[in-house]
């Protein structure tokens, strides 16, 4: 190349510019000088130059199916409504912001140093411990909090087991109908998710026999299945049980909605489990909000190692702040009181709904014990897709039941939230939900 000398005359700038320029060249192994002899183009750089006829590369993406539907909106127009009936909304009006944004601001006053730098994969340990507690007195689920990990909603939870359970071309059993979001979790990890039949008894376990006795796991939402709403009876959860133990399979049990039932709480799968082949995941979303992003697994003893390694390469570890804040909402009683209260206003909810969708327009009601959620069944032959269009068109977010479907002949039905809607604005959009299904 020119000296910095002649190239500062050639081009007119001052010769400390090309000297900088040369320098930085020289760092980055694209120029190399020789002393006596000047600066020269490194061999790496004249190796690094593109032939001049050959072909960008082409992309190859991986070869793993992405589910794209999710980051579609046009092809699911209700994910882009949040009017009444949106799925997953909590009644946040409700929630004692007060009080959290009070806890939040204590909890990053007296923030520790240490707690700046690097934490544990599997969270903030007095958390856990809060969280076994809560656990063993409300979902008879008995473990040490260092089977806890805290992760980020039990997306992440799903998206994790899937990884640390299933090897890619693995069969597992999944609920059809079932929740999307899980299914795309198992399918994103590679594994192949068998669809199994649920009637109003849950998971049709003798199915999943038949059709698939060599899975490697199960995912099932034993206490309010998704969306349905059945309740998997105790022979099911034998059954499914001793087939988990007998073939050595993962049971991952989703106990996404729980709390929110008419006062006879359904004891969880993974406190009948003797022999730890259950992988219990929750979430604080139903019972707190969904962009507080926290929840858990329940991870067997020996599958800990296993779950820290992943998480660490995925993510690190959770951050600390919102997990102290959340374990002062535990320990000092206000996540039991709120969850009392929303216990009666969600039953409150539910009853107007159930008794609006039935009476004024005769539809008939499924799953409608407990959460957040119920089904109505539409007639064999009307589209719900067709209606959940038309709704997002009026406002609401109406979900066709067919959606949560795998196999190819899916029952019609809505799955309608009922958490983020007051009870007068849910009889007001039944009204209007009514009309739509007259079209
Ligand atoms: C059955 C089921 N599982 C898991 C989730 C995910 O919840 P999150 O990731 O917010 O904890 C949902 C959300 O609505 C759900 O319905």
């Amino acid at each position: 190349v020119p000296s910095s000398r002649a190239l500062a005359a050639d081009l007119g700038v001052s010769r400390i510019v090309c000297v900088t320029a040369y320098q930085q060249l020289v760092a980055e192994g694209l120029l190399a000088g020789r002393v006596g002899a000047g600066t020269f183009v490194s061999d790496a750089a004249l190796q690094l130059r593109p032939a001049a006829t050959a072909a960008p590369p082409a992309g190859r993406p991986g070869p793993r199916r992405l589910p794209r539907e999710r980051l579609l909106p046009e092809a699911q127009p209700w994910l882009a409504c949040w009017g009444p009936f949106r799925l997953g909304q909590t009644a946040v009006a409700e929630f004692p912001a007060e009080l959290w944004s009070r806890l939040l601001v204590r909890c990053i006053r007296r923030q520790p140093r240490r707690q700046m730098s690097y934490g544990d994969p599997m969270g903030h340990a007095p958390l856990r411990e809060a969280i076994a507690d809560h656990l063993r007195a409300a979902r008879s689920v008995r473990c040490a909090p260092d089977q806890i990990m805290i992760v980020s909603g039990s997306q992440q939870a799903l998206a994790l087991a899937a990884r640390a359970l299933l090897a890619p071309g693995d069969e597992m059993w999944f609920e059809d109908p079932g929740y999307p979001g899980a299914r795309d979790a198992f399918a994103l990890a590679g594994a192949r998710p068998i669809p199994v039949p649920v009637d109003d008894d849950g998971l049709d376990v003798a199915a999943g026999l038949a059709r698939c006795p060599r899975a490697r796991a199960a995912y099932v939402t034993p206490s309010h299945q998704y969306p349905l709403g059945a309740v998997l009876t105790h022979a099911r959860r034998l059954a499914l049980l001793a087939w988990a133990r007998r073939r050595g399979a993962w049971i991952i049990e989703d106990d996404y909605d729980t709390g929110y039932d008419d006062g006879s709480p359904i004891p969880s799968l993974h406190g009948l489990d003797g022999d730890r082949r259950v992988i219990h995941i929750g979430t604080f979303s139903k019972a707190m909000f969904p962009a507080l992003r926290l929840g858990y697994l329940v991870i067997p003893a020996d599958l800990v190692e296993r779950f820290t390694i992943i998480r660490a390469t995925l993510d690190n570890f959770p951050g600390p702040l919102l997990q102290r804040a959340l374990d002062q909402f535990l320990r000092e009683g206000h996540f039991a009181r709120h969850l009392r209260r929303m216990r009666t206003l969600y039953a409150e909810r539910r009853r107007v709904l159930v008794h609006a969708l039935e009476r004024d327009l005769g539809l008939r009601v499924r799953g409608h014990r407990a959460g957040m959620h119920v089904v109505a069944m539409l007639p064999r032959g009307v589209s719900d897709r067709a209606v959940a269009i038309r709704a997002a068109q009026r406002g609401l977010s109406v979900t066709p039941l067919s959606s949560c479907y795998a196999t190819p002949r899916p029952a019609s039905g809505l799955v309608l939230g009922f958490g983020g809607t007051p009870a007068g604005e849910l009889v007001d959009a039944v009204r209007v939900l009514g009309r739509e299904l007259a079209r």
